[in-house]
């Protein structure tokens, strides 16, 4: 008798982190039989992969959570899973296990190794919730099934040591911990391979790696500006993304790395979160606004093109409208080419969570539109610059919204949409093409495909 293979789905919410992970828990998942679900209604198994960074990224989780249950009473068979930050928590955890008892699987961000064990106890019929409060040793040779052929993240870091007062990741991510010069080369080389064009290296503080690296595992102390040279060397690989980077560790070697390696994108993302130094001190940034904005000026020095994006944050305890005032002068000096934005959320447990002179919603609500306003003028601004001029673009595929008009990716990290001209239909996820900008607007690109021969390295 032929037995229709099991499916699984993935859905992952937060940051690059949570999309990696993602890949290997479907790729676990593979491992053990199940094909992948296009839905949620044609899945067996269904995972979520959630965040706590904020309170509305736990929200949408529950939310998430919630509607499974419905599903699962058409379904019963089903096994529904949630992972990741947000389960770090005790107090999530106990939520889960006494208010939701269609989650028939709860696992943590240290141990994801564990699945396969744990899948097989919970297809015998046991509910399982198993976390771990602290990583052990990096697990390397996890099989990973990936979103895409022609990019992939690749972490090199895992977890943080900064402890910004306003942040739960330290707890829920653990302390920070490299991989191994030798398994990141390795992971890329085999990218290449398989037809992989571009590479994100990931860290919450990528410019830390190797701190901690046992120097005789890998014939001297490498650091972050070493692994971007050793990356820049995987044929096949035509651009090395990184992020996130953090201003007080982001050295003039990393700067001049990222200068020399022709694959190394021209793109920094450096969270500010606040253009005060009184709040940076109180969240524990260890610089201060004078500093960033230095830094800023010697990356665009070194570094022609360079595209520079951010976080901000507002509403932090006791930002004064002063404290707001400097933020909104560090985006006009710094001229982002985008920021996300965000509201502060108290997160249980973290120092800013019980400070004094929590800011009110009303406050919070009138900062962040503010901001948002003078962000997105800034960049529109910045964008309009490029206005006529030509961008190489690395094609992500047909647009969504029209499948006539292709996709992509400048080196800066732009989008950019496009008619595919002449040869246009070749064009394939991951190729290379030549793009005039005739329609900047403030978050992608329109233009059309130029008729000139793509130069080697930089354009835009
Ligand atoms: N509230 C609001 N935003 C936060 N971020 C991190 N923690 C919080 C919080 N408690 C933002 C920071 C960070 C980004 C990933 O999320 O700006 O850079
Ligand atoms: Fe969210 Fe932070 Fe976890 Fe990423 S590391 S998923 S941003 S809490």
């Amino acid at each position: 008798m032929h037995v229709e293979q099991k499916k699984a789905r993935v859905v992952a919410f937060g940051c690059q982190m949570n999309e990696r992970d993602a890949e290997t828990i479907l790729g676990l998942l593979e491992q053990i039989g199940y094909g992948r679900a296009a839905d949620d209604i044609g899945a067996d198994v269904v995972i979520f992969v959630t965040c706590c960074v904020r309170e509305n990224a736990e929200n949408r989780a529950i939310g998430n959570l919630g509607d499974m249950k419905r599903l699962k009473a058409q379904k019963p068979g089903m096994i529904i899973g949630i992972c990741g930050c947000m389960v770090q928590q005790e107090h999530v955890r106990e939520m889960v296990r006494n208010r939701m008892p269609w989650v028939d699987l709860v696992f943590g961000t240290h141990n994801i190794h564990r699945l396969p064990e744990l899948m097989a106890r919970v297809e015998a019929g046991e509910r399982v919730i198993e976390v771990w409060d602290e990583a052990h040793e990096v697990v390397e040779g996890l099989p990973a099934s990936r979103a895409f052929r022609h990019k992939a993240f690749v972490n090199i870091t895992y977890g943080c040591n900064n402890f910004c007062t306003y942040c739960i990741v330290p707890y829920v991510r653990g302390r920070e911990r490299s991989r191994r010069p030798d398994d990141v080369l390795a992971e890329v080389r085999k990218l290449a391979i398989s037809g992989c064009r571009e590479v994100t290296l990931l860290g919450q503080n990528v410019n830390s790696y190797g701190r901690g690296l046992p120097p005789e595992d890998d014939g001297g102390l490498w650091g972050f500006a070493d692994l971007l040279r050793a990356v820049d060397t995987v044929d096949g690989i035509a651009r090395i993304r990184f992020t996130t980077s953090h201003p007080r560790d982001f050295s003039d070697e990393m700067i001049e790395a990222v200068a020399s390696c022709s694959k190394v994108c021209e793109h920094f993302h450096l969270p500010l979160q606040a253009g005060s130094d009184r709040v940076l001190k109180m969240m524990n940034r260890g610089y201060t606004s004078r500093r960033y904005v230095d830094l800023v000026g010697r990356i665009r020095q070194a570094v022609p093109g360079a595209s520079i994006t951010t976080d901000i944050m507002v509403g932090f305890p006791g930002e004064t409208e002063a404290d707001f005032q400097a933020t909104l002068d560090i985006v006009r000096e710094a001229r982002f080419d985008a920021a996300f934005t965000f509201i502060y959320s108290p997160r249980e447990g973290t120092r800013a969570a019980s400070m004094p002179d929590q800011a009110p919603e009303a406050v919070k609500r009138d900062r962040i539109y503010r901001l948002i306003e003078l962000v997105n003028a800034t960049a529109e601004g910045v964008n309009e610059s490029l206005r006529g001029r030509v961008v190489e673009v690395m094609v992500d595929g047909p647009s969504e919204r029209d499948p006539s008009i292709l996709a992509g990716r400048t080196r800066s990290n732009k989008m950019v949409h496009w008619r595919p001209g002449g040869q246009g239909g070749a064009l394939a996820p991951g190729d290379l093409a030549m793009v005039r900008v005739l329609e900047p607007r403030t978050w992608t690109l329109h233009g059309e495909a130029a008729d000139v021969p793509r130069e080697a390295g930089r354009v835009d």
